[in-house]
């Protein structure tokens, strides 16, 4: 789904490597009652690409209700679930504090609050525990006239032990402020393995921040997703200069910054809006090129890097960039486009192997 805020039409250039086990899978977009892949297999449906959408999304303002900030002091906010390399454990990510942007900006101490997660079967009896990490990141531009930003504390905990195809409710956030989250809750996912599948898996892409987002949001949830997957493209930040101004088209409007802008901010609108989606369902994200996001000290990609928990690690991976997990019998193998995979990146080909 290529949207109108491409700055440079593109898209992100996303690999995805689906194995499957056994039967093929397919995910069809039709608008009542989407059938799921125990149905099928189907044809497959395309829809041919309405080009009068292009430049008319029109983006959602700081003022909407739906990206304002609804918490008060440390209470969490923006949480997210997201898969570990097995059904048997899932990441929840969330944030506390507030963002700064300006001069003088002070970045919060993470170790200040604490990442905590109760959780359980039963709603009323969260009787396990986690403990997990929790960071904050810097946007920041050298440069006359811009303005910094540094970020709310950023908080990632993995749960362990989970049985599949079950529902967890959830509680974080740090019990001693106090400042506990309401309770949540997610599904896992079935155990891997042949016959045994995810019903429906979303696939989506430049996804961004606009009144056409909430359609397709909307859309999605309405299908209940056992798992989303977002194949690069996340808020379209870079769209505006560090004051909060945006345009469709960055190079057009902004030909003469000296470096390319963002709004972090934009990200923190982004998390409130997919809150309501993706507090329940877990959401896989991979780098696409509005996430670059290049700053002082020439680092890049550092609100994606910093926002999402990645199984990277759990799956033998180096890197936020590349990943895999696995979805009941489907391994999903992620592999973002900004990494070299041959000799001369970091990820040597007996990397690559010993991951896969
Ligand atoms: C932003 O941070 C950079 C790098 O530390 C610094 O050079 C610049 O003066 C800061 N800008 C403002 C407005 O504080
Ligand atoms: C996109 O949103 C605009 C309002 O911002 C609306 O007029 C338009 O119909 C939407 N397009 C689609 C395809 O939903
Ligand atoms: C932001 O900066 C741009 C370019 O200097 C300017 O055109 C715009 O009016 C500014 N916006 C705000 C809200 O200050
Ligand atoms: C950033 O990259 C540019 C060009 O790639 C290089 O000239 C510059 O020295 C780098 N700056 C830092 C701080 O690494
Ligand atoms: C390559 O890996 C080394 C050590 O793991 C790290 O310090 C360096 O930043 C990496 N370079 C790139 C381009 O990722
Ligand atoms: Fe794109």
């Amino acid at each position: 789904m290529e949207m109108a805020f491409s700055n440079s039409y593109r898209m992100g250039g996303i690999f995805l490597f689906f194995i499957f086990l056994l039967s093929p899978l397919d995910i069809r977009a039709t608008n009542a009652n989407i059938p799921s892949t125990l149905d099928g297999p189907f044809e497959p449906e395309t829809v041919p690409y309405d080009a009068s959408l292009r430049g008319n999304a029109v983006d959602i303002p700081d003022t909407d209700p739906l990206v304002r900030r609804r918490v008060t002091g440390f209470e969490p906010e923006q949480l997210s679930v997201s898969l570990s390399f097995n059904h048997d454990s899932i990441w929840i990510t969330w944030i506390t504090g507030e963002f700064q942007i300006g001069d003088n900006i002070k970045p919060l101490d993470p170790k200040t609050v604490a990442s905590f997660v109760r959780y359980g079967t039963s709603r009323t009896n969260l009787n396990h525990e986690a403990t997990g990490h929790s960071l904050v990141y810097d946007q920041l531009y050298p440069f006359e006239g811009l303005q910094n930003y540094t970020s709310g504390i950023i908080h990632h905990v993995r749960l362990t032990g989970l049985e599949p195809n079950n529902k967890y409710y959830y509680q974080c956030g740090d019990p001693s402020i106090p400042a506990m989250s309401d309770v949540y809750y997610f599904r896992t996912l079935p155990a891997s393995g042949p016959q045994s599948y995810p019903k429906r898996i979303a696939i989506v892409g430049d996804l961004g921040l606009t009144y056409n987002t909430t359609c397709t949001i909307n859309h999605m949830s309405s299908n209940e997703p056992d798992l989303v997957l977002l194949v690069g493209d996340v808020t379209y930040a870079n769209l505006y200069l560090t004051n909060g101004t945006g345009s469709d088209c960055y190079s057009c409007s902004f030909s003469k910054t000296p470096i390319h802008e963002t709004y972090q901010p934009r990200w923190d609108y982004w998390g409130r809006f997919m809150e309501n989606l993706v507090s329940k369902v877990p959401i896989m994200v991979v780098e696409g090129n509005h996430e670059i996001e290049a700053q002082a000290g020439n680092q890049t990609f550092v609100a994606y890097s910093s926002r999402f928990a990645f199984p990277s690690e759990e799956s033998g991976s180096l890197s936020s960039f590349y990943y895999s997990f696995n979805a009941g019998g489907i391994h999903f193998i992620m592999l973002g486009a900004y990494i070299s995979y041959d000799k001369s990146g970091n990820v040597t080909f007996s990397v690559i192997l010993i991951f896969l």
